[in-house]
């Protein structure tokens, strides 16, 4: 792998990275690296993070869904940026048996656990690179395909992540990010204000519905945001996008062309992504029968056409 001009010249890091780690070898570890806005569900609690994601048959889904959006050459030279526990590096190993991958992550901890769930063949596979993506030179244009998941949403400056990736690029080299979109997250929000406001008539528990204000509270914050907030320094979840954001962002740092499209299924969009949003922060969707009802209202009025174009959770593919 081409991995220029990074040095590793700390050996307390080093060492102290590396206890935790099955195997010394394959793992590269930043000279120093900067945690600013870096919250502790990556770094102090990254087991329960890890173990909370940990979902093979998911992953296997989510990544053929892109794979068929991508064209990789043979024997693909792949860089993924924020890969946490391997989540997106396992399955792409299956997937595309004869790629080799460049996983990168800040998180120590998130690193030494994806170490630890390669097997012995996959990890020859495979280099762990744990340091600031944007802190890295990467050799230019020594890269096929570059994946992130779930990563530019947590940067000051997705933007920067963006331009280091294309220059990592061959042209016509792809990127495929799959991010949180602001179109379906105010749709969310919407029908979450509902459940807030009827939840005496609903049933809704009054602790049930402090959550859902929370998840209110943070769409709200995340879609005004700007670089100069202060908040921004201790929202972990920073950024909302939109296929219009992503394609001026694309433009500005060199790809030629980006498409977006709906990573979840559009049938029952709502119901799907609350009730896992629920199981996420509260361990159990809880919520009564009738709140049900009324989500699925929202499902309904929203044809699966429209669910398409407005993007909850959803990717962006661009082409150098
Ligand atoms: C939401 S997690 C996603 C992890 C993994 N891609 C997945 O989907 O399971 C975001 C990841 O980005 C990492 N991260 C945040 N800032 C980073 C940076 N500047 N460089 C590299 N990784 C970063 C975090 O440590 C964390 O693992």
């Amino acid at each position: 792998m081409n991995l220029k001009a990074v040095r590793y010249n700390n050996p307390m890091l080093i060492s102290a990275v590396r206890s935790k780690l099955t195997s010394k070898s394959n793992v590269w570890v930043a000279p120093s690296i900067d945690f600013a806005g870096v919250t502790d569900q990556f770094l102090a609690n990254a087991s329960e993070y890890a173990e909370k994601t940990d979902n093979r048959a998911y992953w296997q889904w989510l990544l053929t869904k892109v794979l068929q959006r991508v064209t990789l050459p043979k024997a693909p030279r792949i860089l993924e940026v924020g890969a946490g526990s391997g989540n997106a590096t396992l399955a792409l190993l299956e997937l595309v048996p004869d790629a080799r991958i460049l996983a990168n992550d800040i998180s120590p901890q998130l690193i030494a656990i994806m170490r630890a769930r390669l097997t012995a063949a996959q990890a020859k596979r495979t280099e762990l690179v744990c340091a600031d993506a944007l802190a890295l030179e990467f050799e230019p244009e020594s890269f096929d395909f570059a994946i992130g998941t779930a990563i530019l949403h947590h940067l000051f400056e997705p933007e920067a992540m963006l331009r280091q990736v294309c220059r990592a690029l061959v042209p016509g080299g792809q990127a495929a990010f799959l991010e949180p979109f602001e179109p379906g997250h105010v749709v969310l929000r919407v029908i979450l204000e509902h459940l807030i406001r009827d939840r005496a008539v609903l049933g809704i528990a009054e602790e049930i519905a402090a959550d859902l204000q929370r998840s209110v509270d943070d769409t709200a914050m995340r879609a005004s945001l700007r670089r100069d907030d202060p908040t921004i320094n201790i929202l972990d979840d920073k950024w909302l996008f939109t296929a219009g954001r992503f394609a001026a962002m694309g433009e500005r740092v060199g790809f030629r062309r980006s498409v977006c499209f709906s990573t979840p299924d559009v049938t029952g969009l709502f119901e799907g992504h609350i009730h896992c949003w629920l199981k996420y922060v509260r361990g159990r969707a809880d919520l009564p029968d009738t709140a049900w009802e009324v989500i699925r209202h929202y499902d309904r009025v929203f044809s699966d056409d429209l669910k398409q174009e407005i993007f909850l959770d959803g990717a962006v593919v661009f082409t150098k």
